[in-house]
C-alpha cells in the first residue's frame, strides 16, 4: 500500500514536541547520569524514558513499522527494506547533562532503506528541522515562520575547501584506532597548507551528529565528516540535508554510495557547484 508520508511526518513532528517537552522538564546530572563504554559515552534515564515513549506511539500508530532506537538497539539487529523508525531520543546526550544548547530529539523513517522522512526538533532552542522526501526541507524556529532550506536563497559555490566551515566531532569513545582517526582528522583538517594559508575557515563540533547534518543542510556549516556514529545519529538529518540540496557521500574515500548504517559519513551543503570536487579535496586531506 502507498504510505502516507505526510502522515507519518506529522506523528513525528507531535512525537517531537513531546519528547523536547521530556527534556525541557527533566533534571539531568552528570552525578545521576550513567555510562556506557567508558565515561565519555553518556546516556540519562531522559533518554531510556524518551524512548519508551517515542517507540510506543509510533507502533501504535503504526504496528507494522520496524523501530530501530539508540537505548535500544541489540547487536546484531540490522535495517531491512521494510519501512523503520530510526531514532536517537536524545542526540547530543553530553550536551543536555551539561545544558548547553545543542541537542535534539533525531526521528528518521526509511523505506528500502532511503530515509524518508526526517524530524529534528532542538526544543532548548525551539528549533524544529523537517523534511518529506521530494518535498523540500524546512526549517521552524521559536518565534518565526516555516523557512525552507538553505536558508541562503542563492548559496556560494564551493570553491575550494580553504573558504570551508566544517563541522567534526571527537565522538564519544576515546581509545583505539576510532579515536586515532578523529585525532588525525582534526589536525589534518585544521592545518596550514604548503602555501601558508589555512586548509578550512575554522571547525565546528556541535556534540550532536543531528544537528551538525541539520546546519550543513541550512548552509551553515560547508562540510561535516564524522566517523563512528549510527544510523539513528544521521537518518533524519540525511533526508533534511538532501531535500535542502546537499549531498551524502561516505567519509571513505572514493565511496560516493554510503548506507545508512555505513558509521562513516561527509555531509556537503547544497550548491551551484563544486560538491563533488569538495569532498574529493577533503578525501584527499584526511586520506583512508
Ligand atoms: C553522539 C553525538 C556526537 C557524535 C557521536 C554520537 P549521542 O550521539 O551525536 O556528536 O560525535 O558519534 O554518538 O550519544 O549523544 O546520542
Amino acid at each position: 500500500a502507498d504510505l502516507n508520508l505526510q502522515e507519518i511526518h506529522d506523528l513525528l513532528v507531535n512525537v517531537a514536541h513531546e519528547a523536547g517537552q521530556m527534556m525541557l522538564t527533566a533534571t539531568p546530572s552528570y552525578l545521576s547520569s550513567g555510562t556506557k563504554k567508558n565515561s565519555a559515552d553518556l546516556v540519562t534515564e531522559t533518554d531510556k524514558a524518551v524512548e519508551k515513549i517515542v517507540s510506543t506511539r509510533l507502533l501504535t500508530a503504526y504496528p507494522t513499522f520496524k523501530f530501530i532506537g539508540e537505548e535500544t538497539y541489540y547487536p546484531g539487529q540490522t535495517l531491512t527494506a521494510e519501512p523503520t523508525f530510526i531514532v536517537d531520543p536524545i542526540d547530543g546526550t553530553t550536551n543536555f547533562v551539561h545544558a548547553f544548547s545543542t541537542f535534539c530529539i533525531s526521528l528518521g523513517f526509511a523505506v528500502n532503506k532511503v530515509p524518508t522522512v526526517g524530524v529534528i526538533y532542538n526544543a532548548y532552542l525551539d528549533e524544529l528541522y523537517t523534511a518529506i522526501k521530494g518535498q523540500g526541507a524546512y526549517l521552524l524556529r521559536k518565534g518565526g515562520k516555516k523557512e525552507k532550506l538553505p536558508l541562503k536563497k542563492e548559496p556560494d559555490p564551493l570553491k575550494d575547501l580553504s573558504t570551508c566551515l566544517v563541522g567534526a566531532e571527537w565522538g564519544n569513545d576515546r581509545t583505539g584506532v576510532n579515536f586515532e582517526v578523529r585525532s588525525e582528522v582534526f589536525t589534518k583538517v585544521a592545518a596550514t597548507k604548503e602555501d601558508g594559508g589555512a586548509m578550512v575557515h575554522s571547525i565546528r563540533s556541535m556534540g550532536s551528529a543531528a544537528l551538525n547534518l541539520a546546519a550543513v543542510a541550512a548552509g551553515q556549516l560547508d562540510l561535516y565528516w564524522e566517523g563512528g556514529c549510527w544510523a539513528w545519529d544521521v537518518c533524519a538529518g540525511w533526508c533534511i540535508l538532501v531535500e535542502a540540496g546537499g549531498i551524502m557521500v561516505s567519509g571513505n574515500p572514493g565511496d560516493w554510495e554510503p548506507t545508512i548504517e555505513g558509521r562513516k559519513y561527509l555531509a556537503i551543503r547544497g550548491a551551484p557547484s563544486g560538491q563533488k570536487d569538495i569532498a574529493e579535496e577533503l578525501w584527499g586531506v584526511i586520506g583512508d
